[in-house]
């Protein structure tokens, strides 16, 4: 939509409009499957062309993030950009940002990608975390153990994910194994967490700073990998209040717009914010069916500048990741009544790839 006035597109996006999406997962898929339901046609950019969304998308661009070439002919064909993959550069958000709104934008990104930055956000803003310290080389990492303590986790600042990046210092015998597993890329020290159990926080902000929280999620991982999303967690009130205003300071304070997830550790009493994925989440999967709006159409909705939907649950709603070869079983999966089971294209299974997940909605008790 463009200004008469000043040239200058406008904020909204209906109908008729083209959404750009960084990225081609499962979760760019899903965003372009939502999009449609209103209307509005996306444009995939990845650098593999394999890539899951493009089965499902008007218009692809295989490309590296970093080629700008290929930017700018995206951002002329697309009105507004958003993003599924967090690693994507920022600067490529920058380029961007000169020719066409992204939402979320290069600031909420720069954030999310570095575990100090997200860390030091929630402590600046009253959330409680995991002690937490940089770490360098083996003199920061010794320094950084004498006061948090073991067990501790080292972990790669930037692009870890599902666990890889990681290592557990359970003992002083562990700490050369553990920083030579970082391979001299910046490291972040955290005192391990026993937690008692582990939530996301999926919600969405829209441009007019307008919150709206899906019920608190609780997860279990298998080797580092989701494996199980429960939602409504079960979760004392003040618990959940805590979590959600924390998240709803974490969206403000980026200037978020878009869904955006929050991952905590509950442990005596409290929450400790772990993560910030700048943008929809696997443990939010459960919304398709089982919340008013999925997390997908209030993605959509939020980076289209269109109103929000209902956030408001349908049921108890249990979500399971069909990861490698559980995959295979995907008839029998199909043949159970109220099950509904996605499927993400990939192909053959491989170990340790998410291939699909299904969600169960029964009523409240
Ligand atoms: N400080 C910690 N204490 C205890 N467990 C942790 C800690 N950090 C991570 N974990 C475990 O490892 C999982 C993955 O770590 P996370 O920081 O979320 O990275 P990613 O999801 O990017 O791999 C967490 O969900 C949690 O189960
Ligand atoms: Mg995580």
């Amino acid at each position: 939509m463009i200004d008469a006035m000043t040239g200058a597109r406008l904020g909204s996006f209906g109908p008729g409009s083209r959404l750009g999406i960084l990225g081609g997962g499962q979760l760019g898929r899903m965003i372009a499957l939502a999009a449609a339901d209103y209307g509005i046609a996306c444009h995939v950019f990845a650098p593999e062309e394999d890539s899951p969304a493009f089965d499902v998308c008007a218009a692809r661009t295989i490309a590296d993030y970093r080629d700008e070439a290929a930017l700018a002919g995206f951002a002329a064909a697309v009105d507004v950009v958003t993003l599924e993959f967090e690693n994507v550069p920022v600067e490529s958000l920058v380029f961007l940002e000169a020719h066409v709104p992204v939402r979320p934008g290069a600031k909420a990104l720069a954030v999310a990608q570095d575990r100090l930055s997200e860390k030091s956000l929630a402590r600046s803003l009253g959330a409680m975390t995991a002690e937490f310290a940089a770490v360098n080389d083996r003199a920061s990492l010794d320094t950084a153990i004498a006061r948090i303590g073991l067990p501790a986790v080292l972990k790669t600042t930037r692009l870890g994910y599902d666990g890889k990046g990681q290592a557990k210092i359970m003992a002083q015998g562990d700490v050369a194994r553990a920083l030579a597993e970082m391979n001299g890329q910046p490291a972040i020290l955290e005192a391990f967490v026993p937690f008692e159990r582990e939530i996301s926080v999926i919600a969405a902000r829209g441009s007019d700073g307008h919150f709206a929280a899906f019920d608190v999620t609780e997860n279990e991982h298998h080797d580092h990998i989701l494996h199980r999303s429960v939602a409504p967690a079960d979760l004392p009130e003040a618990l959940v209040a805590r979590a959600v205003d924390a998240t709803r300071a974490i969206a403000t304070a980026l200037d978020y717009v878009g869904v955006l997830a929050v991952e905590f550790f509950v442990i005596d009493g409290d929450v400790l914010v772990n993560e910030i994925a700048p943008r929809v989440h696997n443990s939010g999967h459960w919304t398709s069916e089982g919340a008013e709006t999925s997390q997908f159409h209030q993605h959509v909705r939020a980076v289209c500048g269109l109103t929000l939907g209902s956030a408001k649950a349908r049921g108890q709603a249990t979500m399971l990741n069909l990861v490698g070869d559980e995959a295979n079983h995907w008839e029998k999966l199909l043949a159970e009544p109220g099950s509904h089971l996605h499927l993400y294209g990939k192909g053959t299974p491989r170990p340790g790839r998410k291939m699909g997940h299904i969600t169960r909605i029964t009523p409240r008790a």
